[in-house]
């Protein structure tokens, strides 16, 4: 069996309106097809205009080097510095005095920096690095809520030079000292804790218990946010205030070769440790760079808001990097969507008046079982268009993304990319391309993808298989933090010459790929390979379920048999009827083959703060084995008592 078999069917399509065509960055099939295969074709013609927009303190000899593929080498002869894209720049264009960061904490208290303050607090920091022996080269490792001298911290670091290791603030304390010991931090940046659903975070506390023995670690800078009482340690603890002080708010920018090491961010795969994912200089930021211009379809008067925490991989490109290199004004927000009530999200986009948003498709479930009042009582006349990351997005949530919160004009760019990826790599142009609910359309510039089977052959139309991209592209990781060889053996081994990104993909007869998750995710019914997230897709589609995680078990008969978690509305009961509807549901919508054998009602379903399902754990469930996963990240612990009960 080399395919994954394909059900889902969808015959609807959106083109963006002759409206937002006009006004588009890329407006016409016929300019985005000539880029497309310019960049295909050309590679080092596109690369080399597009990298030339940068602003370079020694311009590049040479656009690509591939000869020690896989590792790219990309602008090579070139020096740049990433703070200076993204702010310097600016400073001597009417960008000077235009916000920069808009920032909203969880209480509501609020802040905001033009780029010339931007650059100021940026420079400040950097000082007071430099100032505690952090040099050029040095790991520091960030552990910090979403304010915005988490912005600031990474700018820092990459002004002098140190690399960055941010760990997502809701990260136990094993996994941040694992992530600080591979990385051999020296540093450390955090904050006496942050506001999650109204309560503190207090993560002073968990750097201090992650950093205990760790002698490497000469510097602890504590930013003051929700004035907890932390514990202290002389010498080695510094209040962030006390030592931006006296620091002078202007430092030349490190000049970076273009290989340079940018930043490290862990990432786990299904088995093993984390992976240090390792992203180079001048191609990250050139990539971040135009897929931001391009597919976020920038304009100079945009409020653009990206929801993901900068904690993971999206707010490193889509809040900090790419928007700022391209000179917008980014809306951070600190909390929880639900905090102080379910439409805290919509209000703050009438407040600020946003006109993008990029926000993922968990998010849009929850609001979608949260009910439509929350959203419908504030004013959303200001998006103009809409995105969405971390997992495919079933095209019931999509329509309603679309509807309620787009008002039906706004076009949506469901975006496929992953941390290794640095940037977005399949995605609608949102003035051109047609979209079907639930499909990240077309490759980006420069981007070769395919679909192959277990041997590597490229499938025709509608053939499910895996996904893996030919060509090198500017923001690709350069390796795994000291581990070269699992680098190769993850990414490049399964097909020779071919990055393998590890997602099940079909693309159908426009040439619009449909990602079908995780390959590891396939079920095996009765020999057929079927996506778990088109079957959840089915599920999803019926009126009574708002959200779906399909996962096998064992089975004699079958080998392994269907199980799915269902969350139903509000207005839902629970009954065997209702089983039987869905179960009926599926078969009707996709076949018999993939009627669930078991249905079972969840309240929610265990997901990480990245809003990823965690499936691994739904399998130890629906096989009711005991649970053999790392539950650190787990959004809601009690998710699984309550699951377990109701599954006994
Ligand atoms: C994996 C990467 C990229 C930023 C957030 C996640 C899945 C991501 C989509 C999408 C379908 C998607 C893939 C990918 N994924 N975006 N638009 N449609 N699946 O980064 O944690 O590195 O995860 O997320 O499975 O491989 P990540």
């Amino acid at each position: 069996m080399s395919e994954i078999e394909s059900i889902l069917k969808e015959a609807r399509s959106f083109a963006p309106s002759e409206e937002f065509r006009a006004r588009a960055i890329v407006s016409t099939e016929e300019a985005a097809e000539r880029s497309y295969r310019e960049s295909i074709d050309d590679p080092e013609a596109f690369w080399g205009r597009v990298g030339r927009e940068l602003p370079w303190l020694t311009p590049f000899e040479r656009v690509l080097d591939w000869s020690a593929a896989p590792v790219a080498r990309w602008f090579e002869g070139g020096r740049l510095n990433a703070s200076a894209v993204c702010l310097d720049r600016h400073l001597e264009t009417e960008r000077r005095d235009k916000v920069a960061i808009r920032w909203e904490g969880e209480p509501g208290d609020e802040r905001s920096f033009t780029y010339a303050e931007a650059q100021a607090e940026v420079c400040r920091f950097a000082n007071a690095l430099l100032a505690r022996g952090v040099a050029k080269g040095d790991r520091v490792a960030i552990y910090m809520p979403m304010i915005p001298e988490l912005a600031f911290a990474l700018l820092a670091c990459a002004r002098i030079g140190a690399i960055h290791s941010v760990v997502f603030g809701g990260f136990s304390a094993q996994s941040l000292r694992d992530r600080i010991e591979d990385g051999g931090c020296t540093a450390v940046i955090t904050a006496d804790g942050g506001w999650r659903r109204g309560k503190v975070l207090p993560l002073k506390d968990v750097v201090d218990k992650a950093t205990a023995g760790i002698a490497s670690v000469h510097t602890v800078m504590v930013v003051r946010r929700t004035e907890n009482e932390v514990a202290w340690t002389a010498g080695r603890d510094v209040w962030y205030h006390d030592a931006v002080a006296d620091a002078s708010p202007e430092l030349a920018p490190e000049p970076m070769e273009s290989e340079d090491t940018l930043f490290l961010l862990y990432t786990s795969g299904s088995t093993g440790k984390p992976k240090g994912i390792r992203h180079t200089t001048a191609g990250y930021l050139v990539g971040t760079y135009l897929t931001t211009k391009t597919i976020f379809d920038l304009k100079e008067d945009d409020v653009y808001w990206c929801t993901a925490d900068i904690g993971w991989v999206t707010g490193h490109s889509y809040i900090v990097y790419g928007p700022l290199a391209c000179g917008a004004t980014v809306v951070m927000y600190e909390g929880a969507p639900d905090q102080p009530h379910p439409g805290r999200f919509w209000e703050l986009v009438q407040k600020h008046r946003i006109s993008v948003l990029y926000t993922a498709p968990t998010a849009i479930r929850a609001f979608m079982r949260w009910g439509d009042e929350h959203v419908t009582k504030f004013d959303l006349s200001s998006l103009r268009l809409l995105g969405t990351v971390g997992e495919p997005i079933n095209p019931e949530a999509w329509m309603w993304y679309r509807r309620t919160i787009g008002g039906e004009r706004c076009p949506i760019v469901d975006t496929w990319w992953q941390t290794e990826t640095g940037a977005i790599m399949l995605s609608p142009l949102p003035g051109v391309t047609s979209t079907p609910p639930g499909c990240a359309t077309r490759p980006f510039f420069g981007v070769d993808a395919l679909v192959v089977d277990e041997e590597g052959n490229e499938l025709g139309p509608n053939q499910g298989g895996f996904l893996a991209i030919r060509k090198p592209w500017p923001s690709m990781l350069r390796g795994i933090w000291g581990d070269d060889q699992r680098f190769v053996d993850t990414y490049w081994s399964k097909f020779p010459g071919m990055y393998f990104p590890g997602d099940g993909a079909r693309r159908d007869e426009h040439g619009n790929f449909w990602i079908m998750g995780r390959v590891d995710d396939v079920l095996n019914v009765s020999g057929h390979r079927l996506s778990t997230m088109e079957i959840e897709s089915a599920l999803v589609s019926h009126p009574a379920v708002v959200e779906a995680a399909v996962v096998a078990r064992p089975d004699d008969l079958t080998g392994e048999a269907i199980c799915a978690f269902v969350t139903i509305g509000s207005g839902q009961k629970p009954s065997p009827e209702l089983i039987e509807a869905l179960k009926g549901h599926v078969s009707t919508e996709i076949g018999k083959l993939a009627r669930p054998s078991d249905i079972r009602f969840a309240e929610g379903l265990p997901k990480t703060r990245s809003g990823k399902i965690m499936r691994r754990l739904l399998r130890d469930i629906a096989a009711r084995r005991e649970i053999a996963d790392d539950t650190s990240t787990l959004e809601d612990l009690g998710v699984i008592a309550r699951l377990r009960d109701e599954s006994s």
